[in-house]
């Protein structure tokens, strides 16, 4: 997340269309893709399935259930550490993001640590597989944020999921809306309506998008993924661990003793 603040020239909150999402979002995460690996990559590892900035991992929450010789999507993959570390546990992964940016440190990840997957550029609004082609399909703090449509992305995955299968999600935890962007003391004060749908947006000098994020409440969440077929196992809100001392933009131990900064979505496709 780049920064909840004050209204100003550089941000607003305003409606802005999906095209116009996108082609801000592409264009920032390519610009963002050097300097977020820098800051990220050790915390996220080479390969290793890192949920939120808490450092809940995969290995140790099985959120994703058996994966073994199962079909795998990663959507707003990044780096691809996670689909990586899926695939030393025996699942067929692909892994997909909308910015060639971020799939470039993908790559490379790959070449210096000898796991690849298929990596493919494409929007989570669009994915270029039939109906049915995963078992599982899944993503961290990936696309959902960014994608002005989330109901169509639920709808979307839904598609590509065959009946049983499972998708689970992480994204900023919809309370954090209501605080400015910030690690200290003054992202304890609540500024902003949680209530208020309009996205977050930097623009240029011309008015132009260059960032987007948007916000759902939980109760956004909930019905976009129940509208789209989906039913929820499980809502987690990983508390901040004892002797974690990291800060990741807004996350600090100071805030998340107090409130959840993440939220992760274990939902399935109906069977039949
Ligand atoms: C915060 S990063 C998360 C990357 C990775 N999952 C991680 O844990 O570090 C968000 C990612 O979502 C991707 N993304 C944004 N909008 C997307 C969209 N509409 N479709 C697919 N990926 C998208 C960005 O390019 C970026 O790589």
């Amino acid at each position: 997340m780049s920064g909840v603040e004050p209204e100003s020239g550089a941000v607003a909150r305003r409606p802005v269309s999906d095209a116009a999402a996108r082609r801000a979002n592409r264009a920032w995460w390519d610009l963002d893709a050097d300097d977020y690996q820098a800051e990220h990559g050790a915390f996220l590892g080479d390969v290793d399935l890192v949920w939120c900035p808490e450092g809940l991992r995969e290995a140790d929450a099985g959120l994703l259930g058996e994966v073994r010789g199962r079909r795998v999507l990663e959507l707003g993959c990044g780096a691809a550490a996670a689909a990586r570390w899926l695939a030393t546990q025996g699942a067929e992964v692909v892994a997909l993001d909308l910015s060639a940016g971020m799939l470039r440190h993908a790559a490379s990840a790959a070449g210096s640590c000898g796991v690849r997957v298929p990596l493919v550029q494409a929007d989570a609004l669009a994915l270029p597989f039939p109906a049915g082609a995963f078992d599982t399909v899944f993503t961290a703090f990936g696309a959902i944020p960014f994608v002005a449509d989330s109901a169509a992305a639920m709808s979307e995955v839904h598609r590509v999921l065959r009946p049983g299968g499972r998708w689970v999600f992480s994204v900023t935890h919809p309370m954090r809306w209501v605080f400015l962007d910030d690690p200290g003391e003054a992202g304890l004060t609540a500024v902003h309506s949680y209530f208020d749908r309009r996205p977050y947006v930097e623009q240029d000098a011309r008015g132009v998008p260059t960032y987007v994020e948007q916000h759902r409440t939980l109760g956004d969440r909930i019905r976009e993924l129940v509208g789209a077929g989906f039913v929820l196992r499980d809502l987690l809100e990983p508390e901040w661990p004892d002797g974690h001392d990291g800060i990741w933009g807004q996350w600090s131990p100071l805030r998340g003793r107090l409130f959840p900064g993440t939220a992760i979505f274990v939902t399935t496709k109906p069977a039949g």
